[in-house]
């Protein structure tokens, strides 16, 4: 306290004794760097003098460094060869800087009327800032576990240290990043390092007045996790086909990356890595059942092991070669009987469901359902039985449908002929016999009850003729039911032929009408001749 008193006291007496004359240096201390140079510049405007003096202290000793006059120049031994003093101004430059040059320099101006003005500075020489580095106290940390404590350390003199996180200055908040200063090093203390804290990059500065060097980046590896633990599919459907590529696949954010275990029903499963594979699990007899799977992510550095949710799911065969198998005899209604069987090769049926064209076949009295549906048996077979049944199939991974068509030869049905009755001569005629039949019905024709050639549904003339005129016999034959329809017959009757022009009869009998119109006619005329004169007044 008494030596900063007196200190200061001695500075109040300096200040007093130079504000006498005109101030010709700087204010100091002035600094300089070892091994660079260093010019302590004067406030001398164009200065009229016989001698400029530097002269040197390090506190004890005065020591001459060189004197110039306007012509000459002189330089003390010691300070030859890296000195040189400016005649002009009188700044004086020193080379190659040592750290024995700090201390105060004084100058001297000497004018010729023997007036002497007096200054001094004071020379720091700073080390050069170098060597700056970043040193952990560990080589690898864990996040949230480990304190990080890193040392910046650097060479050189009147050092201040800085630290930036990519391109933002790290300030300590004191509690989880606390900064120490020292001289030569500083250190930053990261307690519960997170893996966010150390990206930055993180570089540290160290600097004096003159000089500043950054480190080189420093990074260290903070591992973490693993987090949260994520499988997928998270919900798979209940069951899956057991010839997919179905996998399942966990994953965690993790550093160094997690490895990863399969749990069946809480129970570990010799079963290692990010996916497990439907493959595996058949492998190991599971997937009968709708069971739980889970995995563990586990880091080897963090020692941390995290589980995932559980996912439930069992595994099934599709139904495959679905097919309905039927009578292979020809069938024919009212006598034959059909077993429709719904089989298949591969796979466990859930649902089975029997259609007929399209819409659900129900049990009545001459169809039966097996119990397990798995086939259906008509008896006796009728008519209305033809069709296309279908068997759908299910199961939670399949839905197939397997179709059959069935024909029941029935008929022929009663016939019916359809055609002209009355045509005139040269007229084309098409008589048409129906009737319902499967097969087709084969058909006969009579006429006035002669068999013809004619074996088609159509009996056709193409130019009527008189004798065409009588009745045809239509009968329809199934050769598979061996039935034949009751007899049809339709009546034909080709009218007599309208010759062209006017008959005898009718040139008579208008020769007759003219003769009666022109006897009326001046028969008209006579008789109103005789009444035209009673008529008149006259
Ligand atoms: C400069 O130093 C020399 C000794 O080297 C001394 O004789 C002289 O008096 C000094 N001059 C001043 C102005 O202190
Ligand atoms: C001395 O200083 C003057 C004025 O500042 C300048 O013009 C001159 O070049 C300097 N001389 C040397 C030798 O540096
Ligand atoms: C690093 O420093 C922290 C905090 O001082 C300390 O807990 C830890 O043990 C140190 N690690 C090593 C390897 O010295
Ligand atoms: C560096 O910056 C990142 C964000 O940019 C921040 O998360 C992290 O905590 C910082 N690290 C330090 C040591 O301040
Ligand atoms: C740190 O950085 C250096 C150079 O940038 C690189 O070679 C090294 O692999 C890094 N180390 C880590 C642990 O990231
Ligand atoms: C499941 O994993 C196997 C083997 O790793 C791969 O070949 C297959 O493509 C994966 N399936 C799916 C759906 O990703
Ligand atoms: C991290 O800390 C927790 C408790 O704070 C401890 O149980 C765990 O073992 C530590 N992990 C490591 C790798 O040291
Ligand atoms: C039914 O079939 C039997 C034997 O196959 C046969 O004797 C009988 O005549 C048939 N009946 C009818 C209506 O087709
Ligand atoms: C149909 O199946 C039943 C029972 O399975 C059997 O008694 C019957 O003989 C079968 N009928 C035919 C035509 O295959
Ligand atoms: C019935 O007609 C078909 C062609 O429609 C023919 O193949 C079959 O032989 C005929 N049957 C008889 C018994 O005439
Ligand atoms: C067929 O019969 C009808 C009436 O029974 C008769 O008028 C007609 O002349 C007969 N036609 C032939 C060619 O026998």
């Amino acid at each position: 306290m008494d030596l900063f008193r007196l200190k200061s006291l001695l500075f109040l007496l300096f200040f007093i004794g130079r504000c006498r004359g005109k101030v010709i240096l700087p204010e100091g201390p002035l600094d300089a760097v070892v091994g660079k140079s260093v010019t302590i510049t004067t406030l001398l405007d164009k200065p009229q003098y016989v001698f400029i003096i530097w002269n040197y202290s390090d506190g004890t000793d005065q020591i001459h460094v060189a004197t110039v006059s306007p012509t000459t120049l002189k330089v003390n031994a010691p300070y030859e060869g890296r000195v040189s003093l400016n005649a002009t101004n009188g700044y004086l430059t020193l080379n190659s800087v040592k750290t024995e040059d700090s201390g105060d320099y004084s100058i001297n101006v000497i004018s010729a009327d023997g007036d002497t003005k007096t200054a001094e500075i004071k020379l720091r020489v700073l080390e050069p800032v170098s060597d700056v580095v970043i040193k952990s106290n560990l080589t690898e940390a864990i996040e949230h576990n480990s304190t990080v404590v890193l040392t910046c350390s650097a060479k050189g003199s009147f050092l201040t240290f800085t630290w930036t996180n990519g391109t933002a200055p790290i300030v300590a908040d004191g509690k989880r990043l606390t900064l120490k200063n020292e001289q030569t090093s500083s250190t930053l203390t990261i307690a519960g390092v997170l893996r966010s804290d150390l990206v930055g990059p993180i570089c540290c500065t160290a600097a004096n007045t003159l000089e500043k060097e950054k480190s080189a980046p420093f990074n260290l590896t903070v591992y973490y996790g693993p987090d949260e633990v994520t499988i997928k599919p998270p919900n798979p459907p209940q069951y899956i086909e057991s010839d997919s590529n179905f996998n399942l696949t966990c994953s965690a954010p993790s550093s160094p990356p997690a490895t990863y275990t399969w749990y069946h029903n809480k129970e570990p499963m010799e079963a290692a890595g990010e996916v497990l594979t439907l493959k595996i699990i058949k492998e190991h007899g599971f997937g009968k059942n709708v069971d739980e799977y889970t995995c563990r992510a586990n880091n080897a550095k963090t020692k941390r092991t995290i589980p995932s949710p559980g996912v439930s799911f069992g595994v099934m065969e599709p139904i495959t070669g679905a097919k309905i198998t039927g009578p292979v005899a020809t069938l024919i209604a009212g006598n034959s009987t059909a077993n429709l069987s719904c089989q298949v090769t591969t796979g466990t049926v859930r649902t089975r469901v029997w259609l007929k064209d399209g819409k659900p076949l129900s049990a009545n009295s001459r169809l039966v359902f097996a119990d397990d549906l798995s086939s259906i048996m008509i008896n006796p077979l009728q008519k209305e039985d033809n069709g296309v049944y279908q068997c759908q199939l299910n199961n939670p991974v399949t839905s197939i449908e397997a179709s059959y068509k069935m024909v029941v030869n029935y008929g022929p049905e009663p016939a019916t002929v359809t055609g002209e009755s009355e045509v005139e001569l040269d007229a084309k005629v098409t008589l048409t016999c129906s009737a319902v039949s499967i097969p087709p019905a084969n058909f006969t024709w009579k006429f006035n009850g002669t068999m013809t050639a004619v074996k088609t549904s159509q009996y056709v003339i193409d130019k009527a003729v008189y004798s065409n005129s009588g009745t045809y016999t239509c009968e329809a034959h199934n050769a598979v039911t061996g039935k034949t329809s009751k007899p049809v017959t339709h009546t034909l009757a080709v009218k007599e032929e309208i010759e062209d022009g006017l008959s005898d009869g009718a040139i008579a009998g208008i020769v007759i009408g003219v003769l009666l119109a022109l006897a009326l006619a001046i028969g008209l005329i006579i008789y109103c001749r005789q009444k035209v004169p009673v008529e008149s007044p006259y």
